[in-house]
């Protein structure tokens, strides 16, 4: 057996993502096992987890048995078939129940293997729709600055924050057009909500305007934004959105790789705001990060005209993930992880803004099970707050056991979604005294 002192030397074979060498030159943090909420490391020590996995997706709590036992059988009944011209049960049973729960009209599915592949697939079926109805000067894709879409090809094209993920690799492929996002706490068009009359959502039109609407494919968008951390926009933003779109021909694509499978205590993000996505992606909660495993949704309008679909991963609709999907699915709807959500999300929004008398937290903002503070160093200008100091703040309650996000100049928590208010009480403990020791600066 490996020692973990091995694992622990920074010369370790292993390349750690997104993580500057001075973050691990004093050695590595090795996480060696979970259990519901709690996660622990080479040295048994224990931590709250409230990121369900810093990436955020293990909805349903770690350690659960009946789903490794879902992948047990599926691997020895059907390890892999390929995705071109067969299909396998599981994947035709997880689109089917996906059709039950996505938004409205979305009955169409492909799955593939991360969040990034989602919207990759979601950015070409949408190029398809239009070339195959014989519009084939469509490829512009509007995305919105502060977006987050993931890293591969298509994805970084149209990401909006982490701007260094996409600095590094530039020059990008042409054809994103960037929009302001609907950050009201800091707007970036300096108005004030309602005054406003929703202007980052009126200006869309004279990008598009601009650009011309008939090279425009698509518009994506996450329905709550994690560039502020965890931002929910005002309520009519997406229908004017949606407006804007259906003038011009231009597809929908609402990304839900956080968002969807309860994070917002519904369903799915979109499910606030009362509109019709034409496609949706998925990740993350879809199969509660057991597997890798995303999916891309549409409506019969998106998929009707395409003859085929000129696209293909070898892992595409795999039987295993899809097994490990639809049992996780069957244990979110068994426990009404869902309505717990919406309810155990209250609860947590509540003790959170218990830290707004803090003179550094600007604004505390949540929607179900995921929350933001937003640090400021002048609550009445916002001023603008140094993300290094955030960084320090995840330092403080790393020591104390609790894991924590940072989001640029916010916090942002996405706990598994079977917290339980004692959990939370913890939680915001160790919080409040981080935040204490970072005001009277304690090193
Ligand atoms: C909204 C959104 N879209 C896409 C992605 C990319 O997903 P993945 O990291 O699985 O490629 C992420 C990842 O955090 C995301 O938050």
């Amino acid at each position: 057996m490996t020692s973990h002192k091995n694992l622990l030397n920074q010369s370790s074979h292993l390349i750690l993502a997104r993580t500057h060498r001075d973050r691990i030159k004093d050695g590595l943090t090795v996480i060696m096992k979970g259990e519901g909420v709690w996660v622990y490391d080479q040295d048994g020590k224990r931590y709250l987890d409230l990121e369900a996995g810093m990436t955020r997706p293990v909805h349903v709590g770690y350690g659960r048995k009946e789903i490794a036992r879902a992948a047990h059988d599926q691997m020895i009944e059907l390890c892999y078939f390929t995705p071109m011209e067969f299909a396998n049960p599981p994947a035709l049973r997880l689109a089917e129940i996906l059709s039950e729960i996505t938004p409205g009209k979305i009955n169409r599915f492909f799955f593939v293997s991360s969040g990034s592949e989602a919207v990759e697939s979601a950015i070409k079926l949408a190029k398809h729709y239009h070339f195959f109805r014989g519009d084939k000067k469509r490829y512009k894709v509007i995305s919105r600055r502060g977006a987050y879409h993931g890293v591969t090809g298509g994805a970084l094209n149209v990401l909006g924050t982490v701007l260094p993920m996409r600095q590094i690799m530039e020059p990008l492929a042409p054809g994103t057009v960037f929009v302001e996002s609907p950050y009201c706490y800091r707007c970036p068009l300096h108005l004030d909500y309602p005054a406003c009359d929703l202007a980052c959502a009126r200006d869309i039109e004279r990008a598009i305007q601009f650009e011309d609407p008939e090279q425009i494919s698509a518009f994506i968008g996450e329905p709550i934004q994690q560039g502020f951390g965890a931002y929910a926009p005002p309520k009519e933003y997406w229908k004017i959105v949606r407006e804007i779109c259906d003038r011009h021909g231009i597809l929908l694509i609402i990304d839900e790789v956080i968002c969807g499978f309860g994070r917002t205590g519904k369903w799915f993000g979109i499910d606030h705001f009362d509109i019709q996505p034409d496609l949706i992606t998925m990740a993350k909660g879809i199969s509660s990060g057991y597997v890798p495993l995303g999916a891309v949704g549409c409506t019969e309008k998106v998929i009707e005209p395409i003859e085929i679909f000129q696209h293909l991963h070898t892992y595409s609709n795999h039987p295993v993930a899809c097994a490990v999907a639809l049992k996780n699915i069957e244990i979110m709807k068994n426990e009404n992880l869902i309505d717990r959500s919406r309810e155990t999300g209250a609860y947590f929004l509540d003790r959170l803004k218990t830290l707004e008398t803090h003179p550094i937290v600007g604004e505390v903002r949540g929607t179900g099970l995921w929350a933001g503070i937003d640090f400021t160093l002048d609550k009445k200008k916002k001023t603008p707050f140094p993300p290094q100091r955030v960084v320090r703040l995840t330092d403080r309650a790393k020591k104390k056991g609790l894991i924590i996000k940072t989001m640029g100049q916010a916090l942002e928590f996405a706990p598994p979604l079977i917290i339980r208010k004692e959990e939370i009480d913890e939680a915001i403990r160790i919080l409040d005294e981080c935040i204490t020791e970072e005001e009277k600066g304690i090193q």
